[in-house]
């Protein structure tokens, strides 16, 4: 091969590589800090919740828009539609008849703004804005007693919500927990 038909075939292979890097570039839009906060799960105490605020009265009306029909008028759970209780339960756990709920069971209150932000309501995951995620969580811890609802819920009313059962789970479970815990505090 002469040396000039190297060189064309050099500039071939590197040209459109070069043009296709270029094209790359134009897709998409840079993402704002809130967009990618969604990608990451609220960690428990409310590391990680973003700005918003909504009262228990407008959760209420969010709520008998988009969610009663899943989860009952009074979040009693909606068997036909396989919704789950939201409220409720309290003290079951150690009983025969245990009924876990959002009330009776979650330990952390800032995983219910996370689970309620990315996965409901079912059909429409993701479409709330997060002043209605606030406002839902709010009605839905004041009808389970947990807040009273008067005071509106934000980030940071949120992350001093202590959860009934808070103190109802172990560190860890399994057998292994001593092995993982060896080299901390010995076996
Ligand atoms: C089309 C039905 C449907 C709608 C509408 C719906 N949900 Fe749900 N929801 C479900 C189902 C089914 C589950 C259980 C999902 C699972 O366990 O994987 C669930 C689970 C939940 C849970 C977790 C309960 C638990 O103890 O595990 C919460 C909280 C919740 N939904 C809140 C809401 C809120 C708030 C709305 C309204 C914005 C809503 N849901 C709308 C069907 C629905």
């Amino acid at each position: 091969m002469s040396r000039i038909a190297a060189a064309v075939l050099a500039a071939c292979l590197v040209l459109p590589a070069a043009s296709a890097q270029e094209s790359d570039r134009e897709i998409g839009t840079a993402l704002k800090p809130e967009e990618i906060a969604r990608f990451f799960a609220i960690q428990p105490g409310g590391i990680g919740l973003p700005a918003g605020r909504g009262t228990a009265d407008e959760g209420r009306e969010v709520y008998n828009q988009k969610c009663f029909y899943c989860h009952g008028e009074k979040l009693e759970g909606n068997r036909d539609m396989a919704g789950p209780a939201l409220a409720g339960g309290r003290g079951s756990l150690a009983t025969d008849k245990p009924l876990k709920t959002v009330e009776s069971y979650w330990p952390q209150a800032s995983t219910l703004f996370d689970y309620i932000w990315r996965a409901m309501p079912f059909d429409q995951p993701g479409s709330l804005t997060t002043d209605e995620v606030y406002a839902l969580v709010a009605y839905i811890l004041s009808t389970g007693n947990v807040i009273d609802g008067k005071q509106p819920m934000d980030a940071k009313v949120l992350s001093r919500v202590t959860m009934p059962n808070a103190n109802g789970f172990y560190d860890g479970s399994g057998p292994d927990l001593r092995i993982y815990r060896a080299g901390r505090d010995g076996p």
